[in-house]
């Protein structure tokens, strides 16, 4: 039997995935180790092959067939625009990509002005602003901390994930408009579908079982 190979995206949301297949009875032993810098991890029993990935990288994996099956965060889905199926919602790693800004902002966005907006996510905002909204903006491409932006004055708003707010209140920012909400997800290759339908299907439906 040919080996389902799986991407999970580093960190929390692997974490998360891990206890969900194991109460489907999938397990790695090998993965669970903490210190361990191994990339790919096998289980014989079930046919399976497991590697940790960046999460932009999750949907490259999956669109070229180098994973058949790919965990990641619809906000990478979004912000990636890889063909491939997006089959389960896995409901954890809930939060929402939001526009804030301190309430200051609130005007500029209601008046159209010609703002500037600094995201991890242009796409998501490109597409946000100027096909939803209607909106001419100035996108800021940035790769972390992205509350910093308004705070020293390099944007009016940002374009982040918003999950708990603390970040944001603790920095005097607020939540001026949602864009999405956002939750773990599984994408499947488009050709592993066809060519593994029945062993995806089976899988599919045992997730859903213990979710
Ligand atoms: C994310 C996001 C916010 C924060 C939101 O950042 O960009 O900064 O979490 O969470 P909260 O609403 O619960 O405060 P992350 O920790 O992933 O790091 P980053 O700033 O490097 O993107």
């Amino acid at each position: 039997m040919r080996y389902l190979t799986f991407a999970l995206t580093k960190g929390r949301l692997a974490k998360k995935t891990l206890e969900v297949f194991e109460r489907a009875g999938i397990t790695c032993q090998e993965m669970k180790d903490p210190d361990s810098r191994k990339l790919i991890f096998v289980s014989e029993e079930h046919g399976l092959r497991f590697f940790l990935a960046k999460g932009p990288d999750v949907p490259t994996y999956v669109e070229y067939g180098a994973a058949d099956i790919g965990i990641v965060g619809k906000d990478t889905i979004l912000e990636e625009g890889r063909s491939m199926y997006e089959v389960l919602d896995l409901g954890f790693g809930k939060c929402r990509m939001c526009v804030c800004g301190p309430e200051s902002a609130r005007e500029l966005l209601r008046h159209q002005e010609l703002i500037r907006v600094a995201t991890k996510y242009p796409n998501i905002a490109k597409d946000y602003f100027y096909n939803k909204k209607h909106q001419t903006v100035e996108i800021i491409k940035l790769n972390g901390s992205i509350e910093l932006a308004p705070i020293v004055g390099l944007s009016e708003v940002i374009v982040d994930i918003v999950e708990t707010g603390s970040t944001l209140r603790e920095n005097g920012l607020q939540v001026l408009e949602e864009i999405v909400p956002l939750s773990a997800r599984m994408v499947v290759n488009q050709v592993s579908m066809k060519m593994e339908n029945e062993r995806i299907g089976k899988l599919i439906q045992e997730l859903k079982g213990v979710l």
